[in-house]
């Protein structure tokens, strides 16, 4: 049985007078643009102003041409969170409401330039917190649609690769990257810009999530991820033997075994009253999360390079918060040195949730003329590949 509510939704209704004039102003917004975004593809620079909401970081930026930051402004919720021990979505939502106009009118600022005088708009719109995205998402739309300027929807871990394309001008696709986030640990090829192919993923756990379940079993406070980096500098990482992750692919992750056998070390200790060396822990925990992560890394790149009998010059990315790590940023450039593979890194600061990257990742996605329309969505699942 369909109930009534259900019955009335499903039964298609005729647009009425209003109803066509939105429609025919939607309409021609999205002609509208799509010419802009044609006529874009000769013009000389284009600028656009980008905004990142998708977890707890407003973020907004002018990028020049994909390439050359003009600006980027973040602006970090840490204290909001802090005190419950994470990202509360409710309070990230509110938190982006209030803080996206200033955010955007900084970056447009710092540009030295008007929203008028911009060519382009980009916003991401998943993956990432339903309510967090949103306000992004109908933030830009709103610009979007009172200028009449091309609006693109960006994936935030595409942003992340991008994040690359700003820190090193050479760089273009084909590329092997590891994108370690949050919520992400995959290895891909960049086939060229805006395309994946998937090699590896986790099967459970992220690294970044990972890193932040261990600190706060050290009892670190939010975010526990570059807190435990801090500590691990200070500690001997052969203190404590941490098993190696068994996985079903050759090039997969897994890290929840890891991050239970560390738990489970930590509770043992607590049960014989021991103090906690908490920067040995930390530096044990950082040490098997980056051998493992490096480790299938360089299997993909022995396995290529085997393939192509040695006659293949490889370049080898990463991207995504965990990508700030000390030990992993130092652990890449050896594996890379001894495979004689030219690496890529983002500058720190790049390397974290910024509206830069989205910006960066827009503008290859507008010269291919892929412009969103007014019907966009956040899409909390979004998937790379
Ligand atoms: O890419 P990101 O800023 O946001 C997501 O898209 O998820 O990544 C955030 C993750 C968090 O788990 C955070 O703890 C971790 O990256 N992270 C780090 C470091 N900096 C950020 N993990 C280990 N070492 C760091 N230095
Ligand atoms: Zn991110």
């Amino acid at each position: 049985m369909v109930c009534p509510e259900e019955a009335e939704k499903s039964v298609p209704r005729r647009p009425g007078p209003a109803q066509k004039s939105e429609e025919r102003k939607r309409m021609s917004y999205f002609e509208n643009v799509r010419r802009q975004a044609e006529e874009l593809k000769n013009r000389e620079h284009v600028r656009i102003l980008a905004l990142e909401t998708s977890c707890d970081e407003t973020a907004a930026a002018v990028v020049e041409d994909g390439r050359r930051i003009l600006s980027n402004v973040v602006f970090s919720q840490i204290d909001l969170h802090e005190l419950y021990g994470g990202v509360v979505p409710e309070i990230a939502s509110r938190a982006h409401m209030e803080a996206c106009d200033r955010v955007i009118d900084q970056a447009l600022r710092e540009a030295g330039m008007t929203l008028e005088e911009t060519d382009a708009l980009a916003v991401t719109k998943g993956p990432g917190l339903v309510g967090a995205l949103l306000t992004g998402v109908n933030c830009m739309k709103g610009i979007a649609f009172a200028t009449g300027k091309p609006l693109v929807g960006v994936n935030h871990i595409e942003g992340h690769v991008s994040a690359n394309y700003l820190s090193h001008p050479d760089l273009e696709p084909p590329f092997l990257c590891l994108v370690v986030s949050g919520g992400h640990s995959h290895l891909v090829e960049v086939t060229e810009y805006g395309c994946y192919r998937l090699l590896g993923q986790t099967a459970d756990d992220a690294a970044g999530e990972a890193f932040d379940k261990a600190a706060r079993v050290l009892g670190l406070p939010y975010p526990g991820g570059p807190r435990m980096d801090v500590l691990a500098e200070e500690g001997n990482p052969e203190a404590f033997e941490l098993p190696r992750p068994k996985t079903a692919g050759k090039y997969d992750y897994s890290f929840s075994g890891l991050k239970t056998a560390f738990i489970n070390t930590v509770h043992r200790l607590e049960q014989r009253g021991e103090p906690l060396p908490k920067a040995d822990l930390a530096a044990s925990f950082r040490r098997a999360v980056c051998r493992e992560l490096m480790e299938k890394a360089e299997a993909v790149i022995r396995d290529r390079q085997r393939e192509a009998g040695g006659r293949t010059a490889l370049r080898f990315a990463m991207a995504g918060g965990v990508s700030a790590n000390r030990e992993l940023r130092r652990t890449a450039e050896e594996m890379c040195r001894r495979r004689q593979v030219k690496l890529y890194m983002p500058e720190i600061p790049l390397c974290t949730d910024n509206g830069a990257m989205i910006g960066s990742a827009a503008y290859y996605r507008l010269l291919r003329g892929e412009t969103a329309d007014l019907s966009m969505n956040a899409e909390p699942a979004l998937r790379l590949i």
